[in-house]
């Protein structure tokens, strides 16, 4: 399925409000977690590892939330009963959202949907795209916690490859850093602007 054909997935298009950070500060925080232009170039290399293996990264990652019912609250309405449309439709969302993190560099369309990302977690924008009945809000310290096995878990699938392990080790940490960089855009509309 081409991305403009996926439910809910507003990348690139005017519905996307603006960043409220200009591309200078974007670049400051990209400076602050180590992230350059190698960078870049390793997240693409894991962008063509990762390709053909999405499916099986998200099973992990569902898998994961399935296992714990206070992740899986957040699809719920509240009461017990997952949303499995609104599981679906995130679900592939979530995949187009790991090509999208392997395509780099980063520019200012890319910069918009992670504010937009961000509102999607939160009472501001949570189950709107889906018009799902699930619970209004996910709570930022568990978006935080969340990098680590989005993380971890990577691992492995990149090093399902023939790349070395110095260049397997070097995609990890693209991807630990862009994570890092992405969840930190997120947490914008959870905290009062002049915190953040
Ligand atoms: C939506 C990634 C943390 C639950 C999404 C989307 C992505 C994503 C890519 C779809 C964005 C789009 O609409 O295009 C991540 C990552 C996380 C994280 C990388 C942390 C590192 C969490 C946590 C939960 C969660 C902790 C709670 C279990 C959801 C839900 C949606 C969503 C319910 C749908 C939001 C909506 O209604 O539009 N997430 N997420 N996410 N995520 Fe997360």
């Amino acid at each position: 399925m081409s991305s403009d054909q996926i439910p809910g997935y507003t990348y690139g298009s005017d519905e996307v409000p603006d960043a409220p950070i200009s591309m200078d500060e974007f670049e400051r925080l990209q400076q602050t977690v180590l992230f350059d232009e190698d960078d870049e170039e390793y997240l693409q290399l894991a962008g063509d590892v990762l390709k053909d293996q999405i499916d099986d990264v998200l099973d992990v990652w569902y898998g994961f939330v399935a296992d714990h019912d206070f992740l899986v609250y957040y699809f719920t309405d509240g009461e017990g009963n997952p949303d499995e449309e609104y599981l679906d439709r995130v679900r592939e969302r979530f995949g187009q959202w790991i090509r999208d993190t392997c395509d780099t560099p980063y520019d200012e369309d890319w910069l918009n949907y992670q504010f937009e990302i961000g509102r999607r977690h939160t009472r501001e924008k949570k189950n709107e795209v889906d018009d799902a009945e699930a619970v209004e809000h996910i709570d930022m310290r568990y978006l935080v916690a969340f990098i680590y096995p989005i993380t971890a878990t990577i691992r492995e699938f990149l090093a399902d490859s023939d790349h070395s392990e110095a260049e397997v080790d070097a995609m990890y940490h693209a991807w630990f850093k862009s994570i890092v960089l992405q969840v930190t855009l997120w947490t914008y509309p959870y905290v009062p602007e002049e915190n953040w």
